[in-house]
């Protein structure tokens, strides 16, 4: 008798109440597929032993097939009744034989997950073209699963950060193929867009994949950066002395912050082309009338073009009038508008040694990033987005120089270069994109080896050709419905990430997607402090949190559920 009891309790185990235990012993185990398409997604109605507060949207899971794992991402959460009747009549919950008939059988809980990838029995993920047969079983992703998927830390991938509710493994971001094609880090202010960019760009230099150029409007990526809590990180300058270049616009505010820059970025009016002036029509209103205007001056008084407007000598003003059909009207507005560059000490009428040079030198030559700090002049964006122009443009033409002569021996091609702007929406803006050096970057794809870093917070705004062709996007939080359709437009297999993207915690955490990654991957971003300093310069793929993913995966590791 005693002996059969104990038996019993073997097949009906009990907690330490002696409550009978009903999960199921695979604690990872969600439930069965019921519904759904491929398009659209599946519905799985989870398992009664599984708690619907556990599940956030973004994690993974994975569901078994018979011959291949699905991997899919959870997009949204439902509560289901088989019993219609029950929604007006609820039982009584306090009851705890009732509330255990009840729960997971009349009621239920339904998730919703978006089909990502396939892994097959030979392990290479595959994009999904089937899906799973009814009540095929779902599964929370595991580490092993996360890292078929991302692979490991190598040459080339490099660790950006944790997936949601799997501490133990970690992300890999491809970076060459990341460098390849432009991307996009967007997400509203304060989000963390800068300290992910200086994340990915440390990834970027110390494999070597692409050397940077970067626009630093508020002085975020070469020298001592104070963050929003008031506690200082390094520069990428600091990370990589020997990789990289500060060079600097406002050489008071660089020496204030004791930013050690090369040298000072001085250029003539004598090099300002209309064409440098086109995308800038909206941030200086200028009409099309005067940006024609400047293209008669350009070609009346050649390279004095500026500098003679400017004078506005009155025998100068009279031949115009007389030789052009340009109106006087617009001859004054246009010379207004480009009177405050003379309140710009960077720009220069002295002859001056060419900048521009020294900086393809420093990039083509040497092989190093350079960071070109505006310090006061970042709070105009007409000063950024005007030099942003003129030296991406000549920077451009000397790289279709330097890649048409290497006859495509990649000996002699130039190195893959990456140039970073902020406020990319006022480059990319639809009226201006397609008149801008930005703009023919974007579209040429990767031709002549430069691609662009865009970090913005108005997505929406940029030009729908341009988004098209951002490979990678690094997606932090965004509220606004507009950006948020824009940065997911034409991602395959983005239709149900929107409640996940509208839901992502306010910093460090982002949606990555595209060329760079396998699938969508939701992550919470790598902390840039002293412990990823330390992690970079040795080079080698120690995490954050000083754990090592793969030791404890042979171990099992710790499952979170
Ligand atoms: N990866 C990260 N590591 C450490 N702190 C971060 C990280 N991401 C965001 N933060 C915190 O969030 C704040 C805002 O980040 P920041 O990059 O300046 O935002 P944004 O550029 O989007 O306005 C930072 O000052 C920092 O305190
Ligand atoms: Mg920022």
């Amino acid at each position: 008798m005693n002996q059969n009891i104990q038996n019993l309790d073997e097949w009906f185990p009990r907690d330490a109440q002696g409550k009978p235990i009903l999960t199921t012993p695979d604690q990872n185990y969600l439930g069965v597929v019921v519904g759904g398409s491929l398009s659209r997604g599946l519905q799985i109605r989870l398992e009664r032993a599984q708690s619907v507060e556990d599940l956030a949207v973004g994690r993974y899971v994975v569901i078994h097939g018979e011959q291949k794992r699905f991997f899919c991402m959870l997009t949204d959460i439902e509560l289901n009744t088989a019993n219609i009747g029950i929604q007006n009549d609820p039982p009584d919950m306090s009851d705890p034989f009732l509330r255990d008939i009840y729960t997971g059988t009349v009621a239920y809980g339904i998730i919703h997950v978006a089909l990502m990838l396939s892994i097959d029995e030979d392990n290479t993920p595959k994009p999904v073209k089937t899906i799973p047969a009814h009540f095929t079983r779902a599964y929370n992703a595991t580490e092993k699963d996360v890292n078929d998927v991302f692979g490991h830390e190598d040459d080339i991938h490099f660790n950006v950060g944790v997936p949601l509710e799997l501490e133990q493994t970690q992300i890999n971001l491809d970076l060459r193929r990341l460098v390849e094609r432009s991307v996009g880090v967007f997400g509203k202010s304060g989000t963390g867009k800068s300290f992910l960019t200086r994340v990915l760009l440390s990834g970027i230099i110390s494999r070597g994949q692409a050397v940077n150029l970067i626009f630093d409007m508020h002085n975020d990526y070469g020298w001592q950066i104070t963050s929003e809590n008031g506690y200082h990180v390094k520069g990428l300058r600091q990370l990589f002395p020997a990789n990289v270049s500060i060079i600097t616009l406002d050489p008071e505010s660089s020496r204030r912050r004791k930013a050690s820059y090369d040298f000072e970025v001085k250029l003539p009016f004598s090099e300002i082309e209309p064409f440098d002036l086109e995308g800038l029509k909206s941030t200086m209103d200028l009409s099309d009338t005067m940006i024609d205007a400047a293209y008669t001056l350009r070609s009346v008084w050649d390279k004095k073009w500026i500098s003679r407007l400017l004078e506005g000598r009155a025998e100068d003003l009279e031949y115009i009038q007389e030789h052009t059909n340009i109106p006087g009207g617009t001859m004054l507005a246009l010379q207004r508008r480009l009177e405050r560059f003379q309140r710009w000490e960077f720009l220069t009428n002295e002859p001056v040694e060419d900048s521009v040079q020294r900086i393809i030198h420093l990039l083509v030559d040497e092989e190093k990033s350079v960071v070109l700090e505006f310090g006061k002049y970042g709070n105009s964006l007409e000063a950024y987005m005007l030099v942003a122009n003129y030296i991406t443009r000549r920077i451009h033409e000397k790289y279709v120089e330097k890649v048409d002569k290497s006859l495509g021996d990649p000996s002699h091609e130039p190195p893959q270069l990456l140039i970073v702007i902020e406020e990319a929406h006022k480059f990319l803006d639809p009226r201006v994109a397609s008149q801008t050096i930005f703009g023919v970057i974007a579209r040429e794809l990767r031709k002549y080896k430069v691609t662009l870093l865009v970090v913005d917070q108005r997505p929406s705004q940029i030009d729908e050709e341009v988004m098209s062709q951002i490979g990678t996007r690094v997606t932090a939080l965004l509220d606004n419905e507009r950006d948020i359709h824009a940065v997911l437009n034409g991602v395959s297999g983005a239709g149900g990430l929107r409640e996940v993207l509208a839901r992502l915690d306010t910093k460090q955490q982002a949606i990555i997607m595209g060329h760079a990654v396998p699938m969508p991957v939701v992550v919470r971003t790598r902390a840039y402090d002293e412990d990823f300093y330390k992690a970079i310069l040795a080079g080698s793929p120690v995490r954050s949190n000083g754990d090592d993913a793969r030791k404890s995966l042979g171990k099992g590791g710790k499952k979170r559920v």
